[in-house]
């Protein structure tokens, strides 16, 4: 048992043994299976990589062949290239012959003229002998007329004097040309000498003006000598008709004989530029010839009579004594309104000065900085200054704004500088030396925000047409205004007989019309412009046409379109009812009795409802602007100049640029806005006006849209987009046209005017402090170099308001000087008694019930309701809405107009 339990576990050994071999076995066969399953991935994954260089291999193959191709054409084009090189290195060979053909006979022609010069300088030598000779005969000749002179002058009556003084200012006595002048008769003279300028210090250290004298010969009474004389200067008569001869051949143009006439056509502003460039030009010969200073050239030459001068042949008849008339209605250029100096204040006449100018160079070179370096430029004035993020003004609407420019059509028109086409010149098209001799381009800075990306660095622009200085005396440039500077209505009537006949009906007194709507019961549109269609026009549509009227500028934007179309539509109603209170009137006298009763209601609602708006009470009656409200007013003063201030022009009157909005609205008759329409998109494109019933629309909105506020900022409508053409996407900048225009009339800084209107001149720009933002007078210290420097319509504009006034104190001062002017200077203003063209008392007292809420109301198609005071936003309190119908407003009774010695006849 023992054994057998031995063999049993022998055999349990042995079985042990031989399953733990069998697993071992077991183990090593799924160890040679995994070994084997490895091999075969590894096999796969050669085969796999084997395939892929195979197709790698392939593709290197075909690209390689490409290459090869590529190659074989890239060596056919060299050798085509070096075939051509080769053809053109023959020709550049023939060329280089030739070009040493030419230079030989260059060479040759140099030496003839060498020659030739030899023989023009001997020529020259023998005419200069000869003008010796002749100056030493004239030497002989002064001699003899300088004694008979004498003689003559001993000879010589002291016969009456004329006192004349610079022309410069307002109201002083203005140069009367007597038929006969004994001149020259001032004692204090050498008899020849026109002009003297005597001083303490003529020399090289004679820079400033103290002890500066001018004595001009025909002026009796000017103050004595100073006893220390060390220099005088003398121009002779002779000497001024030297200069002016030598202008007229510098200048190289003809005197128009047109200057000569006296029509309301003729001569046109043109003319008499081409004669008052001949004058500009004498005066540079005078002052380079006597080296004259700026105070000499500014203050003595005006000075001269040039009645006795060949400046003489050149002064237009219209600035000469005319003869005039006594009549009851005023002419059409204004001319005769003042009896003792006819051309006062008359279309074609020069603008007048607040102070005297200060061109560049003294004569008439735009101004420059005062340490005589260039000024910025005006774009560059704008786009720093004057960039867009305007607030609106909540009590202004947008009509003041409208009545503004309006107004200002009425008042002043500079002569633009025009092509045969009578469009404005351009200027930035051709290079410099090629340019008009007027343009004067606005340069535009490479980093300019806006025209940067149109690449523009041109912007046009054109003087303004030199005009006549007052009296034709010598003295740097002036400009001429077009029309009357009078309020005559001139902007409805047309300043020339051509625009007046063509505006008129000549039946029953009516103002010609479009009568397109009135089967629909609208009223008549203004006259389609067909002559010269396209001038002041854009983008004008196939078989339409811009609007008619008195004044040229009438499309320049669609709601001055609207305000013409009222004021016509005003005078033919009260022409109409004038015919029928007094049907014995024939045309002329309708359309005149109207005419005068228009104007009239034009210069109450601009004085009664406009100007205390813009200026305050303050203002108003600092400058004695207010209106009587009964009897007749008896300022009127024909020492006065009504003629219009080139400031005013310029800069203090474009006030209203800042007021512009971006949009003009359209509102409904229950004063609900309707639409907003793109101030740019509305500038010489007056075409909307052509549906039916729009106009009122466009009253609507003027009477609701609040204006824009006056400040520095002005909508880039204008600054970016002026007259923008279609398909561009850029027009001009108004605000660099008004800062431009500045510069080339001449007028000084802003800090100057601040001084003419009595207020502290800035001594440094942070004396501006308190007068304008902060942030403005930092960026005109950054701008300009001095205080001095900067521009009047930028400051004007800058500066805060006066207390209840849209404008700041200079402007504010500008602007009632000049109305003062209008106003007192105006035979025919209608509270002036005593002329045949006053009205009677009852009549007057008519006028002064005017209002333009009546004359909206009465105009407009159909107008329900509208605020008493309609410059102004409506308020249910302050300002509000009345009924049109009824007699809430005012109604002018034209019953007053009857005529009495017709009806007292019956
Ligand atoms: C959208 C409206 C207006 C436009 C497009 C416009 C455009 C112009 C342009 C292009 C000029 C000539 C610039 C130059 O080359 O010197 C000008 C001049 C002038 N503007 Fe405006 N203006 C607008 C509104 C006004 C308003 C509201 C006022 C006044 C309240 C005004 C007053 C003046 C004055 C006084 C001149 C000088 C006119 C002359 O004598 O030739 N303008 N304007």
């Amino acid at each position: 048992m023992a054994s057998l339990k031995l063999i049993g576990v022998l055999v349990g050994i042995v079985t042990d043994s031989v399953t733990t071999v069998m697993a071992s076995l077991k183990l090593i066969g799924v160890i040679v299976g995994i070994v084997i399953d490895s091999v075969t991935t590894v096999m796969a994954s050669l085969k796999l990589i084997g395939v892929l260089v195979c197709t790698v291999i392939v593709s290197v193959t075909t690209v390689m062949a490409s290459l090869k191709l590529i190659g074989v054409l890239v060596g056919i084009v060299i050798d085509s290239v070096t075939t051509v090189m080769a053809s053109l290195k023959l020709i550049g060979v023939l060329v280089g012959i030739v070009i040493d053909s030419v230079t030989t006979v260059m060479a040759s022609l140099k030496l003839i003229g060498v020659l030739v010069g030899i023989v023009i300088d001997s020529v020259t030598t023998v005419m200069a002998s000869l003008k010796l000779i002749g100056v030493l005969v004239g030497i002989v000749i002064d001699s003899v007329t300088t004694v008979m002179a004498s003689l003559k002058l001993i000879s010589v009556f002291w016969g009456s004097f004329v006192l004349v003084t610079s022309l410069l200012t307002v109201g002083q006595p203005g140069i009367i040309f007597p038929t006969q002048r004994q001149a020259p008769l001032n004692p204090l003279l050498e008899p020849d000498c026109a002009f003297s300028v005597r001083s303490s210090k003529i020399g090289p250290n004679a820079a400033g003006n103290e002890g500066l004298q001018y004595i001009a010969n025909f002026v009796p009474n000017l103050k004595s000598v100073p006893q220390r004389i060390t220099g005088q200067i003398c121009i002779t008569f002779d000497d001024i008709n030297n200069a002016v001869q030598e202008a007229r051949r510098l200048v190289g143009k003809f005197i128009p004989q047109e200057i000569h006439e006296l029509s309301s056509d003729l001569p046109e502003p043109k003319h008499i530029a081409a004669a008052a460039l001949i004058i500009e030009e004498a005066t540079r010969i005078l002052a380079q010839r006597y080296k004259l200073n700026y105070d000499a050239i500014v203050n003595g030459l005006p000075r001269i009579d040039t009645s006795k001068t060949a400046v003489k042949q050149v002064c237009p008849t219209l600035l000469k004594p005319v003869k005039c008339e006594l009549s009851r209605y005023r002419t059409l250029t204004g001319m005769c309104n003042n009896l003792e100096n006819p051309s006062w204040g008359s279309a074609r006449s020069a603008m007048l000065r607040y102070l005297p100018p200060a061109y560049g160079d003294g004569i008439s070179v735009p101004r420059r900085a005062v340490d005589g370096s260039e000024l910025p430029t005006a774009r560059a004035i704008s786009f720093i200054m004057h960039h867009d993020v305007s607030q609106h003004d909540q009590q202004l609407c947008n009509i003041l704004v409208a009545w503004g420019q309006m107004i200002d059509h009425d008042l002043t028109l500079a002569s633009p500088t025009l092509d045969e086409r009578r469009m404005d010149i351009e200027c930035c098209k051709y290079p410099p030396q090629q340019r008009h001799p007027n343009c004067m381009p606005i340069a535009i800075p490479h980093d300019d925000p806006f025209y940067k990306f149109f690449n523009k660095k041109c912007m046009d622009f054109a003087r303004t047409l030199p005009g006549m200085r007052p009296g034709c005396t010598l003295g740097p440039r002036f400009q001429t205004n077009q029309i009357s500077a009078f309020i005559d209505g001139n902007f409805i009537y047309g300043s020339q007989q051509k625009d007046a006949h063509r505006l008129r009906q000549f039946r029953g007194g009516f103002l010609k019309t479009a009568p397109l709507y009135r089967e629909l019961g609208l009223k008549d549109l203004l006259p389609m412009k067909t002559v010269d269609p396209d001038v002041g026009c854009i983008a004008r549509p196939r078989n339409a046409y811009c609007f008619d009227a008195g004044d040229e500028r009438v499309n320049e934007q669609l709601v001055l379109t609207v305000m013409h179309t009222i004021w016509m539509r005003e005078h033919n109603r009260v022409a109409e009812a004038l015919g029928q209170i007094n049907p014995h009137w024939d045309d002329e006298t309708l359309y005149q009795e109207t005419r005068h009763i228009v104007v009239a209601e034009l210069q109450h609602i601009t004085f009664n409802e406009f100007l205390p708006t813009i200026l305050g009470v303050e203002t108003i009656r600092k400058y004695g602007l207010q209106l009587l409200s009964h009897g007749y007013y008896d300022g009127y003063n024909p020492q006065v100049n009504s003629g219009i201030r080139s400031a005013f022009q310029t800069s203090a009157f474009r006030f209203g640029h800042s007021l512009l909005p971006d949009a003009t609205d359209r509102y409904n008759k229950f004063h609900e806005k309707i639409e907003a329409i793109r101030l740019s998109m509305q500038l010489r494109r007056p075409y909307d006006l052509y549906k039916p019933g729009i106009i009122d629309s466009f009253l609507m909105g003027l009477v609701n849209q609040e204006s824009n506020r006056m400040d520095p900022e002005v909508t880039t409508e204008v600054t970016n987009h002026l007259f923008e053409k279609p398909g561009e996407r850029f027009g001009m900048d108004l605000a660099a046209l008004n800062i431009q225009r500045s510069r080339e009339h001449g007028n000084p800084g802003y800090n100057y005017y601040r001084e003419y209107c009595g207020l502290p001149k800035a001594r440094d720009f942070y004396d501006l402090a308190g007068i304008m933002p902060n942030t403005t007078i930092q960026r005109y210290a950054q701008l300009y170099k001095h205080v001095d420097d900067i521009d009047l319509w930028s400051a004007g504009i800058s500066e805060y308001h006066l207390p209840n006034a849209v404008v700041g104190p200079t402007f504010a001062c500008l602007i009632a000087d000049q109305f003062s002017n209008i106003r007192r200077g105006d035979r025919f203003w209608y509270e002036n008694s005593g002329w045949p063209s006053s009205f009677r008392p009852e009549q007057l007292q008519e006028l002064r019930k005017v209002q333009l809420c009546r004359v909206l109301c009465d105009n407009a198609d159909e107008m329900d309701t509208i605020q008493l005071e309609v410059l102004k936003t409506a308020d249910p309190q302050r300002n509000p809405r009345v009924n049109c119908r009824g007699n809430n407003i005012n109604h002018l009774d034209l019953s007053k107009w009857a005529d009495v010695n017709h009806f007292s006849r019956k």
